[in-house]
């Protein structure tokens, strides 16, 4: 005869260890270093740099490559680029108002002080906005980001929620021979931060028009409030 399906005692305790196994897997899942680990590596912050829109376009949406209800679209390499909000435990973030801006494909940005100015595209937005749901994904149209003189091809990204700023960061192309010439890139000592804000722009799957997509996931160091 088998006791433990029998005597109350047993059961308990047996439920008890089911239960401190969990929690040891748990703890397990959370310290094993690899993948998951990787996720989590905060993404750095760095410099806002001097082109932050000084006016905003009339249009500030999630595709920057048409304006309001333009007919001709801005000139570049079409990229989707899209990612996740995540807290610092990596939970989404909801409710996170991402902002990207970035040049032109002549290097100009939408800044009254940009260089480049007079072959500024009129059809390029230069920002957008994207507003997190519950799953904390963002999406944005725009074009392959082009170097100019003195910087690497990047995209600023900076992220708020309600009044406050949560993090002003950039993104770069993974591969580029220019990230090891940017001061900015170089500026990010530790590897891992490099590699957190360096992302793959590869074909966008099942599209034969050249369209091309990037992910970038951020990473923020708040922790989740109650
Ligand atoms: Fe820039």
């Amino acid at each position: 005869m088998n006791t433990a399906l029998t005597n109350p005692a047993s059961l308990v305790d047996k439920n008890r260890r089911g239960f401190l196994l969990r929690l040891s897997l748990g703890a397990a899942f959370f310290t094993v270093p690899g993948a998951f680990a990787e996720a989590l590596i905060r993404t750095p912050a760095q410099t806002e740099g001097p082109f932050y829109p000084d006016h905003l376009p009339l249009d500030t949406d999630n595709d920057l490559l048409i304006i309001n209800n333009g007919i001709t679209p801005a000139v570049g390499e079409v990229t989707y680029i899209s990612g996740r909000i995540l807290d610092a435990q990596g939970e989404p973030l909801r409710n996170a108002v991402v902002e990207i801006w970035q040049c032109d494909h002549n290097g100009a940005y939408l800044h009254t002080k940009t260089g480049n100015a007079e072959k500024r595209d009129k059809n390029f937005q230069g920002f957008g906005r994207f507003v997190t749901g519950s799953t904390g994904e963002y999406l944005f149209r725009t074009i392959k980001p082009v170097p100019y003189p003195g910087r690497a091809p990047h995209i600023h990204f900076k992220i708020k929620r309600g009044s406050k700023e949560l993090l002003t960061t950039q993104c770069y192309i993974k591969g580029h021979p220019g990230n090891e010439k940017d001061g900015v890139w170089k500026g990010l000592r530790d590897e891992k931060a490099r590699a957190a804000v360096t992302v793959n722009f590869g074909p966008l799957p099942g599209t034969h028009a050249g369209e091309l997509a990037a992910k970038f996931d951020v990473v923020l160091g708040l922790t989740p409030t109650a």
